[in-house]
């Protein structure tokens, strides 16, 4: 077998650094072996290179080499029209999304997209998402083939829509289950592909929709199913309106049958105390989608009321509710969403959150997110110093911490110099 021996500034996880103090929560180590796709060690430079006389070595000097980061939660096909001014979320969609998401009845189109979309997320240190598709089955194949090639882990859906939504994105009840069983045939388990059952949101699936797929997810409850909830307060009264026997907006889902461990729920900002309690109990992951968060203007996520009571929560672009689509500037705008709440995240957590964190509400936390022995490879090398602003500040840091958090801050693609897949140097800087 050949393995690579990496020399650098080797970040992985021993704990979860909300729970635990940072230092006893992250390792820094000087090596990593990998091998065959997978990580093999991750120690000392001197003894990986006595226990692996014939790795070849590649050293990454100053670098922080750590895991791929982990997107919980993006839509692929609104890649061409991220960063759309000055609309919240109903007349964003309308005005916006469903007409770009209505050319993914081009199987072309949607090849191309989702060729442009993994050149733009490798290139900023993504190595897996959780995508929504579109309605049309062919751009949940676009995006499975694209990333099989590849050779990433991925986990994606049709998205399922029968009302209130344009003719043209519309499916039904029937349809909806039809389509997306189909789909989790042909792609679910493959390589390292995995499937989301994916209701968009209640708003735009009737009951009868709903049924089918909670159905769907009872018969594959190995797969996942992913869908928004409690985003924005004039979306919260709509779902009020239009499930008036609901206790809530997480109980359009939970009665039917669409509330679970592998369940993930976007955004999660105004959560009543009954929904907090029940995704809980549960133990659902929440997904937190801060640049998106603040671009539509929903509100303030609690990553540290929900962090301290328990729940499982994943980071994400929310691509192109988000208006980037670099795990850096997620960081930043959770960063900057812990503030105005009154927390100040550490760049320990919010390295842990864009990569175990998300890799656990996936269900993928013994595969990807934290470079285990035995885990897959998928790695990064970030340039702490990728640009001048950054290099000045970092001149003065005194400690690995104070060197991280301006890249987390001001960083974007220029600060990954090389992403590895499955062992793979990918060559992103050409
Ligand atoms: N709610 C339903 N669909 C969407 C979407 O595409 N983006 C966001 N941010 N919220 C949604
Ligand atoms: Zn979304």
């Amino acid at each position: 077998m050949t393995e690579t021996l990496l020399t650098g500034r080797v970040l992985s996880f021993d704990g979860n650094p909300f729970d635990t103090d940072f230092t006893d929560a992250t390792r820094l180590d000087e090596a990593v072996v990998i091998g065959a796709g997978k990580i093999i060690a991750v120690g000392a430079a001197d003894d990986l290179r006595r226990a692996h006389p014939w790795a070849t070595h590649s050293n990454w000097g100053n670098h922080v080499l750590m895991a791929g980061f982990v997107d919980a939660h993006v839509h692929y096909p609104q890649t061409a029209m991220i960063a759309s001014w000055g609309k919240r979320l109903i007349d964003w969609l309308n005005t916006y999304t469903f007409p770009e998401e209505a050319r993914f009845v081009d199987p072309a189109y949607a090849r191309e997209v989702a060729a442009r979309y993994f050149d733009l997320t490798v290139a900023c240190g993504t190595t897996t998402m959780c995508s929504y598709c579109t309605t049309h089955p062919t751009s949940v194949d676009a995006f499975f083939a694209e990333a099989q090639a590849r050779g990433q882990s991925v986990v994606a859906g049709k998205t399922c829509m029968d009302r209130n939504t344009p003719d043209d994105l519309r499916d039904t009840a029937q349809t909806a289950y039809d389509d997306s069983k189909a789909l989790l045939d042909r792609w679910h388990g493959i390589d390292r592909l995995h499937y989301a059952i994916t209701p968009r949101f209640s708003p735009a699936s009737t009951p009868d929709q709903l049924t089918a797929l909670g159905q769907l997810w009872t018969e594959r409850p190995d797969s996942l199913m992913q869908t928004h909830l409690s985003e924005q307060i004039d979306e919260i009264a709509w779902v009020r309106g239009l499930f008036p026997d609901a206790r809530d907006y997480l109980d359009t889902y939970e009665q039917f049958g669409l509330l679970g461990a592998r369940g993930l729920y976007g955004h999660a900002i105004h959560l009543e105390p009954r929904e907090r309690d029940r995704l809980r109990e549960v133990g659902a992951a929440l997904v937190h989608c801060p640049t998106s968060n603040t671009f539509i203007g929903s509100g303030l996520f609690d990553m540290a009321g929900l962090m301290a009571s328990g729940h499982r929560i994943g980071l994400a672009t929310d691509t192109g509710g988000g208006s980037s689509f670099s795990m850096l500037r997620t960081m930043a705008a959770a960063y900057e969403i812990g503030q105005l709440r009154g927390t100040a995240l550490h760049p320990a957590q919010l390295l842990w959150l864009a990569t175990v964190g998300s890799a656990n509400a996936l269900g993928l936390g013994q595969q990807i997110g934290n470079l285990t022995p035995g885990g897959d490879a998928d790695l990064i090398a970030i340039n702490l110093s990728s640009t001048p602003a950054i290099a000045q500040r970092v001149a003065q840091a005194s400690d690995i911490w104070e060197a991280i958090f301006p890249t987390i801050m001001m960083g974007d693609d220029r600060a990954i110099d090389e992403v590895w897949i499955a062992g793979h140097a990918r060559g992103t800087k050409g």
